[in-house]
């Protein structure tokens, strides 16, 4: 499985704050946006990402995240000259997809908890996987109407009167249909290749999975100051409370065995001295005496 990180857009709703970098550039409390959803797909087992953003921000991006081998990842870049729609993404990037299956995800959308989307990965076989996440503003979001049985029935993007709790958060699994599929869309209302006219075409085709996420699950858009605002303070109050870091590369590279331990030990020694570097640390040392500890247990 490959990923592709949807980082352009204008972030028009962020402004002044994105006059010079764009919203996934933002602090998320202590890390860069874009960082979350990169963890995601890092957690997920995917080591091939492909980064789409404009042109003016591409350069900030490559800056921000090289090539990725710093977390034991390949990082390519994809430029979307304007934003005409999340589904453009299949048509960028669709000589990095290839034939095989493809996750996107959006670049201020943010997960935490459970192990539903790791898992959903692992399952991925064919068809589309979306989620469903029950919200208090569906109708600021793609919507998933489910029947009696709880099959996906309708789906709508932003509906005025949505027919369910449910949106759909950013984070989407494809075969390799999808490039045909974006391929055959016409641009909607808004002027936007949607995602959401993907998602029926596979649910027309009866190959739409829709998994619900669960009661415990957080799921965050930080696209609006008061959203970037509440996500801030949200992964402050967790990292605060559990004294573990959300959205940290190095830290899901390390524990996907995309890193070994000394290379994660290098990568934390050339950071400056801060927060970050000591929280990872403390992760190694963690690891170091664990592996002391069944070296000196009785056998
Ligand atoms: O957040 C989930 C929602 O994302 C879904 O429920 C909706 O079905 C989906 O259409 C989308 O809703 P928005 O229209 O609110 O998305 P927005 O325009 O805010 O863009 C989401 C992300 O995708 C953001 O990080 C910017 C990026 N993007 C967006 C567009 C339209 C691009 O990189 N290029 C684009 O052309």
């Amino acid at each position: 499985m490959k990923g592709i990180l949807m980082a352009g857009g204008t972030g028009s709703r962020l402004y002044p704050l994105t006059l010079v970098a764009n919203k996934q550039l933002q602090p998320v409390y202590d890390k860069p946006m874009v960082y979350y959803p990169l963890t995601v797909l890092i957690a997920g087992g995917i080591r091939e990402i492909c980064v789409i953003a404009s042109p003016d921000d591409l350069p900030r991006f490559r800056q921000l995240l090289g090539d990725g081998s710093q977390w034991g990842i390949h990082l390519e870049y994809r430029q979307q000259d304007r934003p005409e729609g999340i589904a453009q993404a299949f048509l960028i990037a669709a000589d990095f997809i290839g034939t095989g299956p493809i996750t996107l995800i959006l670049g201020d959308n943010l997960f935490f908890g459970g192990d539903a989307l790791p898992r959903a990965l692992a399952d991925f076989k064919s068809g589309a996987t979306i989620f469903a996440y029950h919200v208090t503003n569906p109708e600021c979001y793609g919507v998933v109407e489910f029947d009696a049985h709880g099959r996906a029935k309708s789906l709508e993007e932003k509906p005025d009167k949505p027919r369910s709790h449910f949106a759909i958060p950013g984070v989407y699994l494809y075969d390799q249909q999808v490039v045909d599929i974006a391929h055959a869309l016409q641009p909607s209302e808004r002027g936007e290749l949607e995602i959401t006219e993907v998602n029926l075409e596979y649910l027309r085709r009866n190959q739409l999975c829709v998994t619900r996420l669960s009661r415990g699950f957080a799921w965050l858009d930080a696209g609006s100051s008061t959203s970037l605002f509440e996500a801030a303070a949200f992964v402050q109050t967790i990292e605060k409370r559990q004294g573990i870091k959300l959205g940290c590369p190095e830290e899901a590279a390390l524990r996907r065995g995309f890193l070994s331990l000394e290379q994660f030990e290098g990568l934390v020694q050339n950071m400056p001295s801060c927060e970050y570097r000591e929280y990872l640390t403390g992760i190694s040392a963690e690891i170091r005496r664990h592996e002391s500890n069944e070296i000196s247990m009785p056998a």
